[in-house]
């Protein structure tokens, strides 16, 4: 049997957040979800810095630091609620089927430290708060592409509820400006016509007849 030894062993405190920790927090996540992203084009995390920040004011969400000598190694935040002006999640899909759900809304672990067991933590300690607020499930949401956390979710026996999937249909594409279009040429002018003496403005002079002109020259001569 193989004993662990406290020096080969990091301890992982749990926390509260608190105001002072929302930037470095925030620089956190996007540190974490910066590879996954590239695999999840589109659904990217985290949301944005304003609803992080307003998340912070909600009574209904808890922010967990996990922390290993001071510094940040893992993140989650659960909601109590289905709030935000952003969620679409429908609680009385859960109410019918006899759910009180705690929304995972985030999980993320410093890259230098997953598969070292912090998630699992972070996970024993949703249990724990969804158990005593009387909460029967976790529930969240996970990009279909993030593999790595589908696999790890399911290991834990995650399973998919039937209620959302991203789908998306063509819409047969139209530009918003139209083609090229062809114009009448300006008519062009006969060279000749002269300048009448008048100062007024010059009549319309009606379109030279092609070889009018020429006649009457050709009957001057002929006189
Ligand atoms: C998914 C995540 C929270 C798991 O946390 P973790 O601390 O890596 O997980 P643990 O160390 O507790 O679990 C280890 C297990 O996860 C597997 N694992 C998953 N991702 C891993 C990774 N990137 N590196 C190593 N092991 C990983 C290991 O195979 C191991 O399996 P086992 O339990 O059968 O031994 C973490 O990897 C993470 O933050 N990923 C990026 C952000 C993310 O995708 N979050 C979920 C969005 S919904």
């Amino acid at each position: 049997m193989s004993t662990v030894k406290p020096q080969d062993t990091l301890e992982v405190r749990v926390r509260r957040i608190h105001r002072r920790d929302l930037n470095r927090t925030w620089e956190f996540l996007k540190l974490v979800f910066r590879d996954v992203n590239r695999e999840t084009v589109e659904y990217q995390r985290p949301r944005s810095k304003r609803r992080f920040m307003e998340v912070y004011t909600s009574e209904w969400i808890e922010q967990l630091l996990y922390e290993v000598d001071g510094e940040i190694v893992g993140y989650s935040e659960c909601a109590f609620e289905a709030t935000g002006d952003d969620n679409w999640v429908n609680p009385r899909w859960f109410e019918k089927r006899g759910m009180r759900p705690l929304f995972v809304e985030e999980l993320a672990v410093h890259p230098d430290y997953q598969g070292r067991g912090v998630g699992s933590f972070m996970m024993d300690q949703l249990q724990h708060l969804a158990r005593t607020r009387g909460c029967t499930h976790l529930v969240l949401e996970v990009a279909e592409n993030n593999e790595a956390a589908l696999a790890w979710y399911r290991a834990r026996s995650f399973y998919k509820l039937d209620a959302a999937i991203f789908m998306a249909q063509k819409v047969p594409g139209e530009p918003d400006l139209l083609p090229p279009r062809r114009i009448k040429r300006r008519p062009k002018v006969a060279p000749e016509v002269e300048a009448s003496p008048n100062t007024g403005p010059m009549p319309e002079a009606p379109a030279a007849k092609p070889g009018a002109r020429k006649g009457r020259a050709a009957a001057k001569k002929s006189s």
